[in-house]
């Protein structure tokens, strides 16, 4: 399981997984993959060195590598996420009920690109499937910290969104180190809108209410697009500051395609090395417009241990990916670790948090 997770996985992967994969349904091949790491044991991933180790919000993380919200949207394979040295994984997004998602085809790749456009829709199991694998997950010990990532029904209608966040709040909060409230999918019509900093108010004082009585209130953080423009970027920047909102995840996919072109004839949302820059100047915004009060998850086509410190140098204090792993499989986990040690070495920073924010001092 150990051989997993080197250099020697890396090549593994590329010269015979990932072309196997590849020739699948995007879609097949995640199933797959999930269905293939659900069945890892519950085991330890090697210690991380201290310097990678940070406190954020208040919760210690043994290094500040997580996994992306959607790869594990029903917390199938929480095992693997630890045996593979993830810090932390956010799950989800979870809505209350079970739903089928968008009609297929939903999931292309992108592959000169290194990227992938979804329009997934949030298909789920609903929380009840969640809560029982949280729970049994629950039992066991792991260096590696949960986040839960919530979402509301496509069916939902806008006046009762908050009601969604609530009930999931009052079912999974038990079960969460943070929660993160998605109102940046592009592929649930009129989520978006939920960015307006009124409508963030009424969805954090319904999580907040639904907190059920003698529970540890969990950090909340919101979770925003790449394509707010400064005014609406800097006015939930306000709210949250405001609400005090423990931190922000920057960002979800983008609906721009000027960094892929014509070969992007899908509709849905962007993903991996072209939504790279946009997401590093989205956590650049963040970071200046709350000067740092509250953290960041910085996310957005991370694929390397320069691309992981460039995020944290723009005001990061942790990070997260997605398709970098799809494309460079999972000893990717191992390597950008390894690597973020030296670099931080090589640059004179002592913990990740001295890095954070380096760009803009
Ligand atoms: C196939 C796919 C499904 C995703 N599903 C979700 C989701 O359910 N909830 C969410 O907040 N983000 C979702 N995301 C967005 C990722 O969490 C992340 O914000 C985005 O992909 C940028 O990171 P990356 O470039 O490392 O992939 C999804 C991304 C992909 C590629």
């Amino acid at each position: 399981m150990r051989s997993l997770m080197g250099p020697a996985a890396s090549n593994l992967y590329a010269r015979f997984i990932r072309p196997f994969l590849f020739r699948l349904d995007p879609e097949l091949a995640h199933r797959l993959t999930i269905a293939a790491l659900s069945l890892a044991p519950p085991l330890a991933a090697p210690a991380d060195p201290p310097e990678l180790a940070t406190t954020v919000f208040g919760v210690r993380f043994p290094n500040p590598l997580g996994l992306a919200a959607g790869m594990d949207k029903d917390a199938r394979a929480i095992a693997a996420w630890n045996l593979l040295g993830f810090g932390f994984a956010e799950l989800g997004t979870i809505t209350p009920r079970p739903q089928p998602g968008n009609p297929r085809p939903r999931m292309w790749r992108l592959a000169r690109d290194r990227a992938l456009i979804n329009r997934l829709g949030f298909p789920g199991a609903g929380m009840e499937r969640a809560a029982a694998r949280l729970e049994r997950a629950a039992r066991r010990s792991r260096a590696m910290r949960l986040g839960l990532n919530f979402g509301p029904n496509k069916d939902t209608p806008p006046e009762r969104v908050a009601e969604d966040y609530a009930a999931l709040a009052r079912r999974l909060t038990r079960y969460a180190d943070f929660i993160v409230v998605n109102v940046s999918s592009p592929n649930t019509p009129g989520l978006r809108d939920f960015q307006a900093p009124e409508r963030i108010r009424e969805i954090v004082a319904a999580i907040r209410g639904a907190t059920p009585a003698g529970a540890q209130p969990r950090p909340l953080l919101i979770k925003i697009a790449p394509d707010l423009d400064d005014a609406q970027a800097d006015a939930i920047c306000a709210c949250a500051l405001d609400e005090r909102v423990d931190g922000i995840v920057a960002t979800n996919t983008t609906l721009a395609r000027e960094a892929v072109g014509v070969s992007a004839p899908y509709p849905g949302g962007l993903s991996g090395a072209p939504l790279r820059e946009r997401s590093r100047k989205m956590i650049a915004r963040v970071y200046a417009a709350t000067g740092g009060k509250i953290a960041i998850i910085g996310v957005g086509g991370i694929a390397s241990a320069e691309d992981a410190l460039g995020h944290i140098r723009a005001g990061a204090s942790l990070v997260e990916l997605y398709t970098g792993m799809v494309y460079g499989g999972p000893g990717i986990v191992a390597g950008i670790k390894r690597d973020l040690a030296r670099l931080l070495a090589r640059e004179g920073f002592r913990s990740i948090s001295e890095a954070t924010g380096a760009a803009a001092k």
